[in-house]
Parts: structure tokens; C-alpha cells; sequence
């Protein structure tokens, strides 16, 4: 049984839902065939970046029909905060050789973009054929970096959110849909 509470608290504040699992669940789906279509003969590298990214990445790896390989790396830039705190902290390295191929990374969420534009940059070092972004959920206000991202799964406003995967200090990843701050609480 997933845990799909309509609201929760985390460290003493109230999130209530935002974004259904059935919501998510399409809109993944979707994107996997978008994959499978664009992705064809290309046998990409889906590279996701932890914590966040987890539950998305193995929902939509689920949804993806062609050949295709998987890796990670750990970055972190907001510590336990709700806010980033505007540094890259790398904590776990690649393992895969990504010269010559078609790298799909693999985010949570875009929020200042700067996780992400530290990676594309530090992908394209490895002299990969393409680097392609995925975004489940996009604060498309937020983004300060000049990143392209390929695909989104949602635009969103500037909100704090929680859930599938995103914490706040590191609670809530477990919950089975996102969640919102609630600014009545
Ligand atoms: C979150 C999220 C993205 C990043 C987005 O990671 O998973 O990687 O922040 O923010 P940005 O666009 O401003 O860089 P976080 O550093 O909180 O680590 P986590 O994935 O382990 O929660």
C-alpha cells in the first residue's frame, strides 16, 4: 500500500497534496514513450542525481522499452534547508565510462538550476555524443542558471514541495505523490 495521506506534517509544518500519484503516474508514462521514441538505436545512459531523483528515475526506467543503462552520482546544495544554499557539494562519483554515448540526466526537481548546470558541464568534460535533461518538476521562476532542459514533467510555481522523492530535511521522500507547504499552517 503506498503512503498517500491527502496532507502531512513534516518537521512541524503542514504539506497538503499538490501534484496525484495518478497525475504523476501518466505524465511519467508519457515521458517514458517519449524516450523510447527520441531514444531509438541509442542505447542512453540514464544517470540520475541522488537523492532526489530515485523514485522518479526507477518509475520511468519502467516505463522505457529500448536498451538503456543506468548510473548515478550524489550532489547536494540545500543541506537540510528549504532554501539552496547556492553551493555544489559532490558526494558520489560516476562509475560508468560516458565517453561516446547519449547521457540522460535525471532530476527531481530544477529549482536555482545550479545543480544541473554543474553537471551538464562536468558531463560534457567526458565528451559524451548528447546530454539530455529531465526534469520531473520544474520551478520555472526560480531558474537563475541558463540551462536547456528537453524534458518536464511539470512547471510549477515557486512553492516548496515534498514528496516521490524530495525531503525536507531529509523526511518525506517516502511519500507516494508531491506535496506543497501549506501557507494557512
Ligand atoms: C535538490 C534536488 C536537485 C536540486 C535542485 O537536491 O534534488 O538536485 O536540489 O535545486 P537547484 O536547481 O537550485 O540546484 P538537494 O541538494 O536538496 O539534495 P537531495 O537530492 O539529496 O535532496
Amino acid at each position: 500500500m503506498f503512503y498517500l495521506p491527502d496532507e502531512v506534517f513534516v518537521n512541524g509544518e503542514r504539506f497538503k497534496t499538490y501534484i496525484s500519484k495518478e497525475t504523476l503516474d501518466k505524465r511519467i508514462a508519457e515521458i517514458g514513450q517519449e524516450i523510447n521514441r527520441d531514444f531509438v538505436d541509442k542505447r542512453p545512459i540514464l544517470i540520475g542525481i541522488l537523492n532526489g531523483s530515485f523514485i522518479f528515475l526507477a518509475d520511468l526506467m519502467r516505463h522505457i522499452s529500448i536498451p538503456c543503462e543506468v548510473d548515478f552520482i550524489k550532489l547536494s546544495s540545500y543541506g537540510d534547508e528549504k532554501v539552496s544554499s547556492g553551493k555544489v557539494t559532490e558526494r558520489k562519483e560516476l562509475d560508468a565510462n560516458v565517453e561516446g554515448r547519449h547521457i540522460i540526466l535525471v532530476e527531481d526537481i530544477v529549482d536555482t538550476g545550479l545543480s544541473l548546470s554543474y553537471m551538464v558541464k562536468k558531463m560534457k568534460e567526458k565528451h559524451p555524443l548528447s546530454v539530455t535533461i529531465i526534469t520531473l518538476l520544474h520551478k520555472f521562476e526560480a531558474t537563475k542558471y541558463d540551462i536547456d532542459i528537453d524534458y518536464v514533467g511539470f512547471p510549477i510555481k515557486n512553492e516548496f514541495v515534498l514528496g516521490y522523492g524530495l525531503d525536507y530535511a531529509q523526511e518525506g521522500r517516502n511519500l507516494a505523490q508531491i506535496y506543497v507547504l501549506d501557507p494557512e499552517n
